[in-house]
């Protein structure tokens, strides 16, 4: 069995560390651990591995599902990975461009059919997802909101796809990381009928990456075969990362409201100075966007490598997302932050114009 290298971790690894503004962040900036109990009262595994019952109980409400069909997980990586070992047969389909992992995982399992969303305003053709299907497909893989472009599918696109894949007797992943930064989000997929299951985490929405907390809810045969990969990955959540991540969704109106209105300042100075510069973008939900590169730059390769090598700030090059036409924005960074990075990104370009 072998994966890919996943494209856009490969490229920070070479720049993050000594870059002064990191200006692909895909989520919100890290809340401060002060704001939280961080004592989780003993450093045992949690118990019941799969996280604690009650706070699975509160994460199932928000699916009309029971505890036990949630699981808690490290972070949104595992929910998928977990959840890609349980229903893996011969073949996936997967809408992108996407976060690699959710095409780069089955393509380990088996076999991944891509379709993709249709630049510039990324629409999906759900007959081309229709075609993609086989009667041995296990899984329909969507991200929504999507990393890298910011494109919400609307609640009408999102039952069709629910539709067409139940028709198949396939399940619909959905990886909702970014769900709850929409000012009105979508029903999550897991409550929307017995094919339906939403992977998140704590990680975007919540500003809390370092928990590594997420979950996978869904029918309760997939949670319980996930499970049983989860025993071999990390057996349980971390216990600081459940105690933490319990004390923000109770918190959670509060810092979504607080997340929302960074977002969609941050969004607007973000678009107003793409448009600026002549660069287009379709107006993300979240907070990545998808810019086009400017003129003069083989590729958003170069563009991205000569950027940070000469004014120290880092973008996600399009190639990594399979448009080398354009590079990641994030900016869900502080705002003094965003200034620094767009002011040396203003200076890069007059300089290259
Ligand atoms: C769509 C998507 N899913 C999952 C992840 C990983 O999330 P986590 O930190 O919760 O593991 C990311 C991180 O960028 C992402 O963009």
């Amino acid at each position: 069995m072998e994966i890919e290298p996943f494209e856009l971790e490969r490229f920070f690894a070479r720049f993050e560390h000594d870059a002064d503004v990191m200006l692909a962040e895909s989520g919100i900036q890290s809340r401060d651990t002060a704001e939280f109990d961080t004592d989780p009262g003993d450093l045992g595994y949690v118990i019941p591995t799969g996280g604690d019952p009650s706070f699975r109980e509160r994460v199932g409400a928000r699916y009309d599902r029971s505890r036990e069909e949630v699981l808690f997980t490290c972070g949104a990586q595992e929910a998928n990975f977990v959840t890609f070992a349980a229903l893996m047969g011969e073949h996936a389909v997967t809408v992108t461009p996407t976060y690699q992992s959710l095409q780069a995982v089955p393509d380990a399992f088996g076999e991944v059919t891509t379709v993709d969303l249709e630049p510039p305003t990324w629409e999906l053709d759900i007959d081309a997802v229709q075609s993609a299907l086989r009667p041995e497909t296990a899984v329909l893989v969507v991200n929504n909101p999507n990393n890298p472009t910011g494109r919400y599918l609307s609640a009408e696109t999102v039952q069709a796809l629910y539709d067409i894949a139940a028709d198949n007797g396939t399940y619909l992943l959905c990886d909702e990381v970014y769900r709850l930064l929409a000012e009105e989000p979508l029903p999550p997929v897991a409550s929307m009928g017995e094919y339906g299951v939403s992977t998140s985490s704590v990680t975007k929405a919540h500003g809390l990456a370092g928990c590594r907390f997420g979950w996978v809810a869904g029918p309760r045969e997939v949670i319980d075969a996930a499970a049983g990969w989860k025993d071999y990955t990390t057996i349980s959540p971390s216990s600081f990362g459940q105690h933490v991540a319990r004390q923000a969704i109770e918190r959670e109106a509060e810092l979504l409201a607080e997340h929302r209105a960074q977002a969609a300042a941050h969004r607007e100075r973000v678009g107003e100075f793409l448009a600026a510069h002549g660069l287009t973008w379709h107006e993300p939900t979240g907070v990545n966007g998808f810019p086009t590169i400017p003129d003069g730059f083989a590729s958003g390769r170069s563009f991205c490598e000569t950027l940070v090598r000469e004014e120290s700030v880092l973008l996600g090059p399009g190639d990594a997302f399979g448009h080398p036409d354009r590079f990641r924005i994030g900016f869900g960074l502080a705002t003094d932050q965003l200034e620094e990075g767009l002011s040396r990104l203003d200076a890069f370009l007059a300089r290259h114009g």
